[in-house]
């Protein structure tokens, strides 16, 4: 872990303590990740989500198992990455920005959900956002086919 990476993570620890609580967050913000007990970026990408006003709850899983409940939801097996998690019917996998939530919600399309496969540095949870390569996010249609979501540059 570079040094730079690390302070990121001590700022966006900190930021935490002090953002206001989402005690009245509607049942759409309410999302459950499952995640590896071992994976620092995935508590990263989850207090991302708990400062954008989202209501987390987090539930640790193995790898045979996570991998399981990736594929038993839709994810296809070469756009995985960390942390899967649900929110109002949608799945959501990997380093997804806020924003792309927000307007999945919005828009609410005829799909299973959003992916940021793999783990692009600087996408939220790896590292500042300041210094990120370009990465896509992707909507996962039902049939598994995927479309570009939104489009991420290097910074
Ligand atoms: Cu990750
Ligand atoms: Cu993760």
């Amino acid at each position: 872990m570079t040094s730079s990476r690390r302070s990121f993570l001590a700022t966006a620890a900190a930021a935490v303590v002090t953002a206001p609580q989402a005690g009245w967050a509607r049942s759409a913000d309410r999302i459950h990740v499952l995640k590896d007990a071992n994976c620092g970026c995935c508590t990263a990408w989850i207090d991302i989500l708990r400062q954008g006003g989202f209501d987390v709850t987090a539930e640790n899983s193995l790898g045979t198992r996570l991998f399981r409940f990736k594929q038993d939801n839709g994810i296809p097996r070469d756009m995985t990455s960390c942390h899967t998690a649900r929110i109002d019917g949608y799945m959501i996998e990997g380093h997804v920005p806020v924003a792309d939530i927000r307007r999945l919600l919005a828009e609410r399309p005829d799909a299973v959900g959003l992916t940021v496969p793999g783990m692009p540095y600087g996408s939220p949870g790896m590292g500042p956002e300041d210094d990120r390569d370009a990465y896509d996010v992707y909507l996962i249609r039902r049939d598994g086919s995927t479309e570009v979501f939104s489009s991420y540059d290097d910074a």
